[in-house]
């Protein structure tokens, strides 16, 4: 990307995720200046960053995640019954409802804003934003009590757009993986390596973005203060000297979570536990339901999504019974 300094290695991009002082996530997610006037979490320095964190990561603790399990699989169960593509009729319906069940909103509101969002760029400005404060105001939104209007509104936004997409790809690019590898149906037991080995070798979010806030040195670089930093976990992933044989698709390698499709440092994702729990469910429920998908005759695959998250546009599926 013209104007940034490229990360690709595994050291040099924990080095600068862990290190929010000297680089400024201000103008993450855009290739502008952000002039958001409620910047998104994912924008934050500390200590305003740090203070909002924490009121929001207290409603992504395992205990609270638990008890969206039994409606996450119910809602599993009910799509693999029916599915034709499997994107269209399962990995983005899915991840849709189960934000839904979390902000304990109607699904056809959360469904509805998925599809009218799907940028953190000038988010403030884009069609029906209005409307959708309108809404937001009058929810009660018990998760987040301490939030003041437009950070509430903000958050719900941000769950919208960085809460559902990766997921849905997340699903798309294992599935996938695992249908055109002949891995189909996948045994219990496997589920939570490949699960870590897609997130690996297919991260959904592709890059984050920060800003030298002062004159310092990446990799043995130097980098002047303003100066822009792309990080890309999709090239860190794959960096031979942290995996060996990167390219290969391998779910039972070592300290397997240690990739950094959710980032790391301050800004992690707050929804890593959420996201494999969607994955360990939607998965096991689909490969009970239907043991027999196999890839449709003639399918070729075309990426979804921007830039930013990439993923399967359509996975159409025929059915073959096991021998
Ligand atoms: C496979 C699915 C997902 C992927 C690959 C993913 C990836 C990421 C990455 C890479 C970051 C860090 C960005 C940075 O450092 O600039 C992040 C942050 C975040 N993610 Fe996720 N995410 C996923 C699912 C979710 C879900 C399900 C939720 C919640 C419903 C969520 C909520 C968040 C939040 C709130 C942050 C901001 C944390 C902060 O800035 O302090 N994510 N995500």
């Amino acid at each position: 990307m013209p104007g940034f300094r490229v990360v690709v290695s595994d050291a040099e991009a924990r080095a600068v995720l862990r290190d929010a002082y000297t680089f400024s996530s201000s103008d993450n997610n855009t290739t502008g200046r952000s002039s958001a006037k409620t910047p998104a979490l994912s924008q934050l320095d500390p200590p305003e960053h740090t203070r909002l964190r924490r009121l929001v990561a207290a409603q992504f603790t395992p205990r609270e995640l638990a008890r969206l399990e039994p409606a996450l699989a119910a809602h599993a169960r009910a799509h693999a019954e029916t599915v034709g593509d499997l994107v269209r009729d399962f990995t983005e319906p899915l991840p849709a409802l189960a934000l839904a069940e979390f902000l304990e909103l109607p699904s056809d509101l959360v469904l509805r804003w998925v599809t009218q969002f799907a940028s953190l760029v000038g988010y403030e400005t884009s069609p029906g934003w209005p409307e959708f404060c309108d809404t937001v105001d009058g929810l009660a939104l018990s998760r987040f009590p301490g939030l003041a209007t437009p950070e509430r509104r903000m958050l719900v936004h941000f769950l919208v757009v960085a809460g559902v997409r990766n997921v849905t790809h997340l699903l798309g690019n294992l599935l996938h993986r695992l249908l055109v590898s002949d891995m189909w149906p996948i045994a219990p037991e496997l589920v939570d390596g490949v699960v870590e080995e897609s997130l690996r070798h297919e991260p959904p979010a592709l890059w984050s973005m920060r800003t030298a806030t002062r004159p310092c040195t990446v990799g043995g670089v130097s980098v002047a203060a303003g100066e822009r930093i792309l990080i890309v976990a999709a090239g860190a992933n794959r960096d031979p000297d942290r995996w060996p044989a990167p390219g290969d698709f391998r779910p039972d390698r070592p300290s397997a979570t240690g990739h950094l499709s959710f980032g790391t440092g301050p800004h992690a994702c707050l929804g890593a536990a959420f996201a494999r729990l969607q994955a360990r469910i939607y998965l096991g429920v689909l490969a009970e339901s239907a043991p027999d998908l196999r890839p449709a005759e003639g399918f070729t695959y075309q990426p979804a999504g921007d830039l930013m998250s990439r993923g399967p546009a359509a996975l159409p599926i025929r059915r073959q019974p096991c021998p």
